[in-house]
């Protein structure tokens, strides 16, 4: 009896083991073990075919799981400024969804341009919250390549010319986003700095350049904000293309800075198999595809990292080594996002994010010029306003290339300042001149009717003459997302407005001394009419509320406080890249149509107001410029200390007052020269910044710290960061050339 009792008992508890065990998740699956023990109980699982399904696109904008072991699929998208509209699976056209109209956010020129980073974790932050909600889980963003030439087509994307400037931005952009359990993607690495030839362009520059100059905030992103992926740009660096580059992946990303995700190719960016396998590269998107337009229908399974990839390692030409590699760091990511059970659930074209685009529009609008106060317009005194130019009306969150978008709304310059003025005063509309009237990308198209036949003469002379009686002329004008402008793949062809606007302009303020000037663009353009015109605002791409924010900035709702992230040369020739090339390229390889093009940074470190220091050269506006409606007093500033050891910091401290009768933010700017140096060095670098606000009257005693890092250069001998003992100067200012004071001290 007790034998029989003893087998029934041992017969439960077996039965009860075995269910209990059933039950019990896989360690992959497993929420609480580390996930580096979890991505290698699921790598132990996999299938050699499985494994390499992970590492490339099955459709346009997505890539496998593991459906056997539900572990789920990645979706991606464009990035950065708002959340990519729905393509078909395998086709550039939309898909015509009805879901996927999104909150259009201001371009990252106007993001860099706040020069405030608590704006851009929210930028981040919102943006992630849109991602997640569009179930995305790779955001295609955001773009640093630093600002070589005004020429770029896609300057609108990054964040200016400035190494520092664009690390402080990108890092809390990045935790913003990241935050939602949605991934950057981090582009395009490196020395994407044109669109004219960009598959073909061979990037040749010193080593100092690339650390200095164009890696910092590729850097700051892997190891201040933690990317957990980055892509690869379209050029060829030391005769490799970026996406499969030993220089720039293997040895700098992972050996140097220790980065752990993964690294996503450029639509179309991959052209080698064995590149692939063993240069860095974890996924590959857009093979056959320029990125933008073309492509060969579903060719998913002969990408480089498909079968040809299968097929190499069965005939033992290739090991499972860098397979394996690839697929933890793919699974990492998968842990990190798609496979994070605890990620938020996102939120779309909420409330909350008008008012973080608006916020964010109207803090990276840069008061350029205000001649005898002419800014703000004042309404009591105004009974006609008169607006010219096309950018007034003309919609452009469609356009540029992969970043455009398909906006839920979008307040035209014309809406937003007829709705603030509302019946206050007579807004009347003239166009002056006729730029790009189509407007479609992609499929999406805005819908506008902006056909105008009549001739440029006609035009003008209806501007011209509509503004002889107007209190105030406002002319919106600048750049578009059209070809040879500020768009994807294509460069612009010379700094000039385009479209007869100079003429528009110059006739303007010849009838009108209360002319406005609203240059809309994201990046630099030439002013022969600066000194006739009495006010100038610059300002970028700014998405669902541009027309609310330019509005509000008008009116004096809001002070300006933007300043610039690059600065306006006056002419091309002023710009290193220029002066000395190259730019586009190596003229016998334009010339003989070769396979790749070089392009020698021949102006190595001296890119922006490094290059306008060291030659002398005043610009049309400075680096870090902007103006308010207040003004501010900066007092004499001072340290903290005389010498600093290496492994110390520095305090400059400086005493801010608005002296001006109305709120305001000012950006204060420290600067660093080194006084004596082994190596020619610029005569001043960004080293620090913070933006202050302050009442009417109020003062402030503003602290910039730094440390050994702030006054070291890349020897590139060494290949190390040396800061060199000695003399240096802290520069504290309002701009780049406006230097307010200046405080010497010694590196122990
Ligand atoms: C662009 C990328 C973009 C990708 C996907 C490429 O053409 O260079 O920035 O993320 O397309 O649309």
């Amino acid at each position: 009896m007790n034998k029989i009792l003893k087998l029934i008992t041992l017969f439960f508890l077996t039965g009860l083991l075995s269910v209990l065990s059933q039950n019990k998740s896989p360690i992959y699956l497993d929420a609480t073990k580390p996930i580096e023990e979890r991505i290698e109980d699921a790598l132990s699982r996999m299938t050699l075919d499985e494994k390499v399904a992970m590492l490339h696109a099955q459709s346009k904008f997505s890539s496998a799981g593991v459906p056997r072991l539900g572990i789920p699929e990645f979706w991606t998208t464009d990035g950065p400024h708002g959340i990519r509209p729905e393509v078909l699976w395998d086709k550039w056209e939309q898909a015509g969804w009805t879901n996927d109209s999104c909150f259009a956010f201001p371009a990252l020129t106007c993001l860099a341009a706040t020069w405030d980073t608590d704006l851009s974790f929210l930028y981040g932050h919102s943006l992630g919250e849109e991602a997640r909600y569009r179930k995305k889980d790779i955001l295609l963003g955001p773009g640093v390549n630093i600002y070589r030439t005004p020429l770029n087509g896609r300057n609108f994307e990054y964040m200016g010319e400035d190494p520092l400037l664009s690390s402080r931005m990108v890092v809390p952009y990045i935790k913003g986003v990241q935050q939602n359990g949605v991934a950057v993607c981090v582009k395009h690495y490196a020395l994407n700095n044109q669109e004219t030839n960009r598959h073909t362009t061979n990037v040749v520059l010193d080593d100092r350049a690339l650390y200095e100059i164009y890696l910092p905030a590729f850097k700051a992103a892997v190891q201040e904000g933690k990317a957990w992926s980055i892509m690869g740009a379209y050029n060829l660096y030391k005769n490799q293309h970026a996406c499969q580059n030993q220089y720039l992946l293997n040895d700098i990303l992972r050996g140097e800075w220790g980065f752990d995700g993964v690294v996503v190719s450029d639509w179309g960016g991959t052209h080698s198999t064995s590149q692939a396998i063993f240069n860095g590269l974890d996924m590959e998107f857009g093979t056959w595809t320029d990125g933008l337009a073309v492509g060969t229908s579903n060719a998913y399974n002969s990408y480089y990292l498909a079968k040809p990839y299968l097929d190499m390692i069965h005939s033992g030409k290739v090991g499972t080594k860098e397979l394996d590699e690839k697929v933890r760091r793919i699974l990492r990511l998968a842990f990190r996002t798609t496979m994070d059970k605890n990620r938020p659930f996102g939120s779309f074209d909420s409330p909350e994010h008008s008012s973080a685009g608006l916020k964010i529009a109207q803090d990276g609008t840069v008061l350029l010029k205000n001649t005898s106060n002419v800014l703000p317009i004042k309404l009591d005194k105004a009974s006609k306003i008169l607006v010219v130019g096309e950018n007034a009306i003309k919609m452009m969150t469609v356009g540029g290339g992969s970043s455009s978008l398909k906006a839920r709304y979008e307040i035209l310059p014309l809406e937003g300042i007829q709705s603030r003025v509302g019946a206050q005063a007579k807004v009347t509309y003239t166009r002056g001149y006729v730029g790009d009237p189509t407007g479609e990308y992609n499929g999406v198209v805005t819908k506008q009717d902006l056909k105008d036949d009549r001739s440029s003469e006609v035009l003008l002379a209806e501007a011209v003459d509509a503004a002889k009686d107007a209190d105030y002329v406002i002319f919106i004008g600048g750049l578009n997302k059209s070809d040879y402008q500020d768009c994807e793949n294509t460069d612009r062809a010379g700094l000039e407005l385009p479209y007869n606007q100079d003429k528009v302009i110059a006739e303007l303020a010849k009838v009108n001394n209360k002319l406005i000037v609203v240059n809309i663009s994201g990046n630099a353009v030439a002013m022969p009419w600066v000194n006739e015109v009495p006010a100038i605002v610059q300002t970028w791409y700014l998405g669902s509320e541009a027309g609310n924010a330019i509005a509000s900035v008008l009116f004096g709702d809001v002070n300006p406080s933007g300043k610039l992230p690059f600065s306006f040369p006056a002419k091309l020739t002023d710009v290193g890249a220029h002066k000395l090339g190259e730019y586009p390229g190596k003229k016998e390889d334009l010339a003989n149509k070769r396979d790749t093009v070089d392009v020698t940074y021949n102006e190595s470190i001296f890119v922006g107001y490094r290059w306008l220091d060291k030659e002398k050269i005043k610009p049309l506006f400075s680096f870090g410029h902007g103006l308010s409606y207040t003004t501010f007093q900066y007092g004499k500033p001072v340290s903290d200390k005389t010498e600093v050891r290496a492994d110390g910091h520095i305090t400059f401290s400086v005493n801010l007052k608005n002296t001006g009768d109305r709120e305001g933010a000012e950006i204060v700017q420290l600067y660093i020269s080194d006084l004596k140096s082994s190596l020619p060095r610029p005569l001043k670098e960004l080293k620090a910044f913070k933006k202050i606000s302050l009442k009417a009257g109020e003062e402030k005693t503003v602290e910039l710290t730094i440390d050994k890092s702030a006054l070291s250069f890349f020897d590139a001998n060494k290949h190390e960061w040396i800061a060199e003992l000695g003399d240096f100067e802290a520069l504290i200012g309002s701009s780049s050339s406006d230097i307010k004071g200046k405080v010497k001290f010694k590196l122990k």
